[in-house]
């Protein structure tokens, strides 16, 4: 299988404050790969890292089998990694219509892919980010980082915060997107769903990862579950 995305030992801290321990990670090729664990673990800080947003200390990044550790945000980007932040981040003073606009990129994702995946934001489309609920600003995002016509999208907290239905459509079309060959990270806390769509978990804990396996294996190992994720 084609390697779309591997971490390999990665270490990286916010000044004295060491937070990941050795970070390592595959996604490959068309894979959901699920990141999960208790709050404050390092799920972000490995995104951050990622992204160049945090730099990494030391260990190996490889994106599409180029070394990316060290390279800067935009470059992240442009090379094909598309974020969808947790926290969303979205523009608030700019319309739907323009915060998509403002990342859109050339490619298959256009605004009127993104506004058939998610028609609930299609009607939204002249409104501003502040005055969206929690779940289109959600799927604005998604929609803004699809635009960038990357070929791994990551989520950070996919529906954290989201009421159940809302909920369910976002898992709708991250199954949509799966469905169509898009290499996925994926955090989130909700197991039924990452079982449902992720090929492959891994759980985090202070900066490492503890335990990795399919959804099979998740699914047996109900004591991981509960000591390093759930409640
Ligand atoms: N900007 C920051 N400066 C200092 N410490 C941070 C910063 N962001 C996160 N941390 C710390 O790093 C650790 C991991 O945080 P984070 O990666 O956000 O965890 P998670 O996403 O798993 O909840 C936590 O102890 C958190 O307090
Ligand atoms: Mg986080």
């Amino acid at each position: 299988m084609n390697k779309c995305l591997e971490l390999v030992n990665v270490q990286s801290a916010y000044g004295d404050c060491k937070v990941l321990f050795g970070m390592s990670l595959t996604i490959n090729a068309g894979e959901v790969v699920t990141l999960v664990g208790r709050n404050g673990m390092g799920k972000t800080t490995t995104v951050r890292s990622i992204m160049g947003l945090t730099p990494a200390q030391s260990g190996d990044i490889t994106f599409a089998g180029q070394p990316i550790r060290g390279m800067r945000p935009e470059k992240v980007a442009a090379a094909g990694i598309s974020l969808v932040p947790e926290g969303r981040r979205i523009f608030p003073n700019l319309s739907v219509t323009e915060n998509l606009q403002a990342f859109a990129r050339p490619g298959a994702w256009t605004l009127e892919k993104v506004f058939e995946q998610f028609p609930s934001l299609a009607r939204r489309k002249a409104n501003l980010g502040n005055q969206l609920s929690g779940g289109e600003q959600q799927m604005l995002a998604i929609g803004r980082a699809l635009l960038r016509n990357g070929q791994l999208l990551i989520i950070d907290e996919a529906t954290e915060g989201l009421a159940p239905l809302i909920r369910q459509e976002i898992w709708a079309c991250l199954k949509r997107l799966k469905a169509e060959g898009m290499a996925i990270l994926l955090i989130d806390k909700y197991l039924e769903p990452l079982l449902q769509i992720g090929d492959r978990h891994n759980v985090i804990d202070r900066g490492v990862v503890v335990w990795s396996g399919d959804s099979d294996a998740l699914r047996k190992a109900s004591d991981v579950w509960e000591k390093y994720v759930g409640v």
